[in-house]
């Protein structure tokens, strides 16, 4: 357990995440801070008041302001307006920037030794604002989408295959949009290579669902977009953190020559400890899977470049 983890943004993603963060005992206090008034506040005491019930000691506290959130372990940035039917991850990315900056400007001032985890879209574009602007090292600055995007091709694999999701290994790489790589070399049942099971006619339909899970639920949903799956994400990471689990999962890391690039948050498989992100993996791809990564890449390049700091 650490002493304080801080979750950013108390809509639906920051809410049911600070809720989790709870209920596992991952820190003696979550603050759950927003600028709607009295959000915080309000499902700030509502989950505390579920404490006697769920059995949790983790205080939750709701705030408008940073002072209660001085000296995190963690922040975890989920700030920002969600997608709506018909909108991109990248059209949200001109109000997101502005909101990210602002964060992570009060982050750097009350929590500088802080491990950020952001979630807000577009992810790897908001990774690279947050870091920007409180010039922590890549370690304390991890993005939270392969986590989810993985969880959700296992899903449906289980679902397809008619097993537990327990057996299911596999991992999505690149950034968190339409170009995300799904790699299909390195999924496998039990170690059991998952094209020993289904044939590829098969798998291709599921590897397109899951590339657009995103899209699916915000058409379901109407007015927003999927918040308990990318919580579970978000807290897997924090959990990994907290309890120094060594775990090698796929997420948002700002590289540095793995993979051929170079000043580009992507999604790479990392090893999650106390330190935050304590190695990138540089695992074998296929040459379509290096491509791919490499298109994925320059579809996050592209609002880099234009994003305003
Ligand atoms: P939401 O609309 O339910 O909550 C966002 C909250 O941020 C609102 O309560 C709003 O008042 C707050 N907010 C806005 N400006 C703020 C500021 N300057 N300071 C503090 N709080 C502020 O949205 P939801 O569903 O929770 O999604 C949050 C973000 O996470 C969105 O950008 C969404 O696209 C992203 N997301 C990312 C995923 C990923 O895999 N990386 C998955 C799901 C959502
Ligand atoms: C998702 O993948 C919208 O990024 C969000 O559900």
């Amino acid at each position: 357990m650490v002493n304080k983890i801080t979750v950013v943004g108390a809509g639906n993603v920051g809410a049911t995440a600070a809720q989790r963060i709870a209920e596992k005992e991952l820190s003696r206090t979550v603050v759950l801070v927003d600028i709607a008034e009295g959000t915080p506040q309000g499902k700030g005491l509502d989950q505390w008041e579920s404490a006697p019930i769920e059995g949790f000691d983790t205080r939750i506290i709701g705030t408008n302001g940073y002072d209660e959130t001085a000296n995190s372990d963690i922040v975890v940035i989920t700030a920002g307006i969600a997608r709506k039917p018909g909108m991109s991850r990248d059209d949200l990315l001109n109000t997101n920037a502005g909101i990210v900056k602002s964060v992570s400007e009060q982050i750097a001032k009350t929590s500088p030794n802080a491990i950020l985890i952001i979630v807000s879209n577009p992810l790897d574009v908001m990774c690279y604002v947050a870091k920007s602007v409180t010039g922590f090292p890549r370690e304390r600055v991890i993005g939270m989408a392969g986590v989810l995007d993985s969880a959700r091709y296992r899903s449906f694999l289980a679902e397809a295959l008619s097993i537990s999701v327990h057996d299911i290994q596999a991992m999505v790489l690149g950034g968190h949009g339409d170009t995300m790589v799904p790699l299909i070399s390195y999924t496998t049942v039990s170690g059991i290579p998952i094209l020993q099971l289904m044939k590829k006619e098969q798998l291709d339909p599921i590897v397109d669902r899951a590339r657009n899970g995103g899209a699916e639920i915000v058409k379901f949903l109407k007015t927003g977009s999927a918040y308990y799956a990318p919580s579970s994400g978000a807290v897997q990471m924090v959990e990994a953190i907290v309890k120094d689990q060594k775990r090698i999962l796929p997420c948002s890391a700002w590289l540095q020559g793995e993979y051929g690039m170079t000043d580009v948050f992507l999604g790479v498989p990392v090893k999650l400890g106390k330190g935050g992100i304590e190695q990138i993996l540089e695992i074998e791809l296929t040459a379509d899977e290096q491509a791919a990564l490499a298109k994925s890449a320059d579809a996050v390049r592209e609002p880099m470049s234009v994003v305003k700091l």
